[in-house]
């Protein structure tokens, strides 16, 4: 029998991340949470990068030269009586794989969209990862302190580029200059910008009318208001919590990061309707948060977080049970047995040990070297594997050499364990068995280069590739000589065949010309 404490504890577990294109407003909107959260008193905590105090993760020195997060962070937090966890995806365009392989160890995301841009391209792939796994995704519409797109063509996009459907909780009176507020529809009530608190919040009666005569319902923009709001109510989609929590319908909220207008709406919203931690799969089948003992697997392996002791971090999302430190878990790829007495959990600048955490919750533990991205912790002898984590295709190419040759060992030695920590995948070519490094952001190669000089005291030579479209080949029976400059045919670290192609005339032509060739892209299958 499970106490109902921990079952408590796990259902009050909300595991998100903000996903957004870069300048959206993440980090502005994530400073908000975390004002609500009471665990930072000072807006400009979090966004470092303009006040100098703190970086999300300033541990790298790069990160600090270049005044951006390199890693994804976690935060936790509590805000009534419900556990926050934010799982970070970091928000400059060279985000890496971990970001995509964040989501994975998520049980909802927040989109967070710059309405005077509309849908970005770092939003639509980071959505389209989290459309695979079906989790539940809510819109916040930023930035309405702007004059930006009209709302309803901001919709039309969710349907049009994204391909889902949306429902939009509340809906904004004017914008820019003349936003005066929103149109409740979830909580019925108006909710009004720049005035005092007590005349926040005007009910609305039954039919929608609010029950008072104040200056905002007396303004032309209500009206326009009302009546995009009876267009929506005639032609829009109803709300259904089963389409939220299955990840086909997002639910909207317009406001402000900046002006902190429809942040606490939309928190309080969000954690009555975002998911605790669900079931996921495992060789065992479903396996339940609350019923199984402790589980998680590993979805992100860091190194050298803190220099001055030159140590790995794995960090382990825990998918049932309770961990307690000291407890002893099977690792399930290898039966080994081991205890985890070094454990860590994470709140924006600072990290501290961590005693007890249950399901739903992201803990650091100390990794010796034995980890590897996506392997099942499982406490006791019974084991099991939740499924693999998917691969990620990169975009970018470099081919690498040592400098001096004479430092062979060193470089096929940080080559190997900085690749094993997952943000950049190895190739070799066919023919000349040059190494290849592809990754999803130019800065990932910097940080490889930066990192072999550090830590493994290599110079190392990099010939920039340029963005290359990979296609994994079904069959390992291809002919070698279809291997060109503008398709290279490369091996992957796991000896799977796969042609790096120019660009994507390059990719039809080969498939035109090769149709017995079957490839793939591991992000579609
Ligand atoms: P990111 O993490 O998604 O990259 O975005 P971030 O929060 O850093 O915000 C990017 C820029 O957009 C910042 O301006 C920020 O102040 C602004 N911003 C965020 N939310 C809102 C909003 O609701 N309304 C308006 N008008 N602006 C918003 P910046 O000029 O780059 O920085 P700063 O000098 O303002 O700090």
């Amino acid at each position: 029998m499970k106490t109902d404490s921990l079952q408590e504890k796990i259902l009050s577990r909300k595991t998100f991340a903000i996903i957004s294109h870069p300048d959206a407003g993440k980090t502005t909107l994530t400073e908000q949470l975390l004002l609500f959260g009471g665990v930072i008193r000072d807006a400009g905590t979090v966004k470092g990068k303009k006040t100098g105090k703190f970086a999300t993760s300033d541990w790298m020195e790069i990160e600090k030269q270049r005044g951006i997060s390199v890693t994804s962070s976690v935060m936790q937090f509590n805000y009534k009586n419900r556990n926050i966890n934010i799982l970070d995806t970091p928000g400059h365009q060279d985000f890496s794989e971990d970001t995509y392989r964040t989501l994975t160890a998520v049980d909802s995301a927040v989109m967070v969209i710059d309405s005077t841009k509309g849908i970005e391209d770092q939003t639509i792939k980071l959505f389209q990862v989290c459309r695979k796994r079906g989790i539940p995704i809510f819109t916040f519409m930023n930035k309405l302190d702007r004059v930006g797109k009209d709302p309803l063509e901001l919709l039309a996009e969710l349907e049009e580029v994204l391909g889902i459907e949306s429902y939009p909780m509340n809906w904004p009176i004017g914008m820019g200059k003349e936003f005066l507020g929103v149109y409740d529809r979830y909580h019925n009530r108006i909710e009004q910008v720049r005035v005092e608190e007590k005349d926040r919040y005007i009910p609305l009666d039954k039919e929608g009318k609010a029950s008072s005569d104040s200056a905002i319902v007396n303004n032309s923009l209500y009206d326009q208001c009302l009546e995009e709001i009876e267009l929506l109510s005639e032609a829009g989609n109803e709300f259904s919590i089963e389409k939220v929590q299955n990840g086909t319908l997002t639910p909207v909220f317009f406001g402000s990061g900046l002006a902190n207008f429809g942040v606490q709406t939309f928190l309080d919203t969000f954690v009555e309707l975002a998911p605790s931690p669900q079931p996921r799969h495992s060789t065992d089948g479903e396996i339940d948060p609350i019923e199984t003992p402790f589980s998680g697997f590993i979805f992100k392996i860091q190194a050298n977080m803190n220099p001055a002791h030159r140590d790995r971090i794995a960090f382990l999302r825990i998918c049932s049970g309770k961990f307690d430190r000291g407890m002893n878990v099977t690792l399930s790829r290898t039966g080994k047995q081991m205890k985890l007495s070094n454990s860590t959990q994470f709140m924006a600048d600072d990290r501290h040990t961590v005693d007890e955490a249950v399901a739903g919750d992201i803990i650091g533990v100390y990794d010796p070297g034995t980890y590897q991205i996506g392997d099942t912790l499982v406490g006791g002898k019974d084991t099991f594997q939740y499924d693999r984590l998917p691969q990620f295709t990169p975009e970018l190419y470099i081919k690498v050499t040592a400098k001096n040759v004479m430092k062979q060992k060193q470089f096929q030695k940080g080559l190997t364990q900085l690749v094993q920590e997952g943000a950049i995948q190895l190739f070799r070519s066919m023919h000349l068995e040059e190494y290849i490094l592809g990754a999803v952001g130019q800065l990932q190669f910097e940080v490889f280069e930066h990192r072999m000089k550090g830590e493994y005291n290599v110079d190392i030579v990099i010939q920039p590739m340029g963005s290359k479209i990979a296609r994994w080949i079904e069959s390992d029976d291809v002919d070698d000589n279809l291997s060109s400059s503008r398709s290279i045919l490369v091996r992957d670290r796991y000896e799977k065949k796969a042609f790096l192609f120019e660009n994507d005339f390059a990719l039809r032509w080969f498939q035109e010309k090769h149709p017995d060739v079957k490839l793939y892209n591991p992000m579609e299958v």
